[in-house]
């Protein structure tokens, strides 16, 4: 009887244990099919984002994507009065970004958002950056033309659009407008 009890536990455990890494994996295979996996951006690589963007006080940014937050900290702690928001598909990042952002003291004025960039509406902000992925620039370029307004930086790290010309380069970070 106690054999049966310990095999109903362990059996009850061992269904948890793989209802929780199916909703990772199935989580994790959206986020491929939505867009670009995890990779951060180099530390050399956002200070070429913050030269290219020409950030003035009282500025709106958006990264689509904003995996660990290191975009918007750095952007934000390098100018004063900027606000920023991060849009982010997986939990786990959110999760991270979050934390870091605290960590930084920085909460009021960067906030991460659980949601898909394709699902928003990108007309308010002033800057958009993005570290995508190549099969998703021709789509991502026609929703940035359609909806961001005219005076919006539009910085691409790596990934180029397919038909819309960089008016600035630094390496292979690249400024787009309207
Ligand atoms: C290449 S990483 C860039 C992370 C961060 N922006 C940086 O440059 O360090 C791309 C991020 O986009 C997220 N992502 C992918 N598709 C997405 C979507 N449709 N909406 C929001 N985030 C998405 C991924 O989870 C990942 O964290």
């Amino acid at each position: 009887m106690l054999s049966q009890i310990l095999f109903l536990f362990f059996l009850i455990g061992a269904i948890i244990f793989l209802i929780f890494k199916l909703k990772r994996a199935l989580i994790r295979f959206y986020v491929i099919i939505q867009g670009p996996f995890f990779a951060p951006t180099s530390y050399k690589r956002i200070k070429q984002i913050t030269q290219l963007a020409q950030l003035k006080p009282g500025m709106k940014i958006a990264d689509l994507g904003s995996g660990d937050g290191r975009i918007l900290i750095g952007l934000v702690k390098s100018c004063p009065k900027i606000t920023a928001i991060g849009i982010e598909l997986d939990p786990k990042y959110v999760k991270l970004a979050k934390e870091n952002v605290e960590a930084t003291g920085l909460n009021k004025r960067i906030r991460i958002k659980h949601a898909s960039f394709w699902s928003m509406d990108l007309s308010n902000y002033d800057i958009i950056t993005i570290y995508g992925i190549q099969r998703i620039m021709g789509k991502l370029e026609k929703k940035l033309k359609n909806e961001v307004k005219k005076s919006c930086k539009v910085v691409s790290v790596f990934f180029q659009f397919p038909t819309w010309e960089p008016k600035k380069q630094l390496g292979d970070i690249r400024l787009y407008r309207k």
